[in-house]
């Protein structure tokens, strides 16, 4: 591994060093690591997606045991059997990638807090997640533990997109400290609304505000507690859309990764189309496919934020245009 060592001294425009990035010491990652990294955050989110699957074809039970599956390592031909056991299937492929970054982490990247750490978090949230998983399976898929399973694959998925995200970061600064603030804050909603969006699930409350959008059941909120859950939710997708545009108005003025910058607008439009026609659509026969469109998209709007505010390394002085390279 070619090693060189760039002590990074980023200061905020106080003069203060933000405390996650301050004298980060720089050791160039190798094109098979980023390789390696990339494809474990790629199959996370494909995990996340196929755990859609399950839940849109109400395939959750599709084994009721837990770890065979209907008493042996692959089950018959019947359908929800199947689906439930790609999504374990699915889950043993991301379990030896996750493990393959984390030993490369480990031997080759101690230096590399910021490439390791992630890696090994990544690592510890595997049989955490299983044994949720086997949990809700357990006590046959109430909603509150469907709903916290959920957000640990959201949350796991980020630490392989982190230690992806960061394998890449360029020891230059990649935007001013306003657009990296603005990427955090982005970040911070977007988990709200991940949250905000098992809850609904969990409660059911899909078809609270009935088949009404902009309003919900004729008025702003109306219609009890599950419809405030999912009016909670989209005011949440509007905070994290609003935030899509600056960070893209932004980027495109050259304060931030304009690509990277970008993606999160492009996907968040694609997500609320997903989610509004969800709505629109009731119990009609789009409702399972729009499922899967509207939680694959929730992982990669995540997935985009996340890895944006991992690049988002921000320029010794705020207003001054970033170095891009
Ligand atoms: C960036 C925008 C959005 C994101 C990231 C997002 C994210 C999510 C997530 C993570 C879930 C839980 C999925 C699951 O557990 O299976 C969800 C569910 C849901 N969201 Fe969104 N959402 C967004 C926008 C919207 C909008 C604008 C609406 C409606 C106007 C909406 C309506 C719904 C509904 C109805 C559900 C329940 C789906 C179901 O029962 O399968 N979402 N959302």
């Amino acid at each position: 591994m070619e090693g060189w060592e760039a002590p990074l001294l980023i200061k905020s425009d106080h003069g203060r060093s933000p405390p996650a990035l301050e004298s980060v010491p720089v050791t160039e990652t190798t094109r098979r690591f980023r390789a390696a990294a990339v494809t474990s955050a790629v199959a996370a989110w494909a995990l996340v997606a196929v755990g859609g699957i399950v839940r849109a074809s109400e395939s959750g039970l599709g084994c009721p045991d837990w770890p065979l599956c209907e008493g042996r390592p692959i089950p018959d031909s019947d359908r929800t059997s199947l689906i439930e056991f790609s999504h374990r299937a699915t889950a043993a492929v991301v379990t030896v990638l996750v493990v393959l970054v984390a030993v490369m982490a480990w031997r080759g990247y101690q230096s590399r807090r910021d490439v390791l750490v992630p890696a090994l978090v990544a690592l510890g949230f595997i049989p955490f997640q299983a044994v949720l998983g086997a949990i809700v399976v357990w006590l046959e898929l109430p909603g509150w533990i469907v709903g916290i399973h959920f957000v640990v694959g959201m949350v796991f998925m980020a630490a392989t997109v982190v230690a992806a995200a960061a394998a890449f970061r360029n020891p230059e600064p990649l935007a001013t400290v306003g657009f990296a603030m603005l990427a955090r804050w982005a970040l911070a909603a977007g988990f709200a609304l991940v949250i905000a969006g098992a809850v609904v699930v969990s409660a059911h409350a899909d078809e609270a505000c009935g088949k009404e959008w902009p309003l919900c059941n004729g008025s702003f909120a109306s219609g009890g507690a599950d419809a405030a859950a999912q009016v909670v939710h989209r005011l949440l997708a509007y905070t994290v859309a609003a935030l899509a545009i600056v960070l893209a108005v932004q980027a495109w003025r050259g304060l931030g990764p304009r690509l990277l910058g970008t993606l999160p607008l492009l996907a968040v439009v694609a997500q609320m189309t997903f989610g509004i026609s969800l709505v629109l659509v009731g119990q009609g026969s789009a409702h399972g496919p729009l499922a899967v469109l509207h939680v694959s998209g929730a992982g990669t709007v995540w997935a985009l934020l996340v890895a944006l505010a991992v690049i988002a390394v921000p320029s010794q002085s705020a207003g001054q245009p970033p170095t891009l390279s």
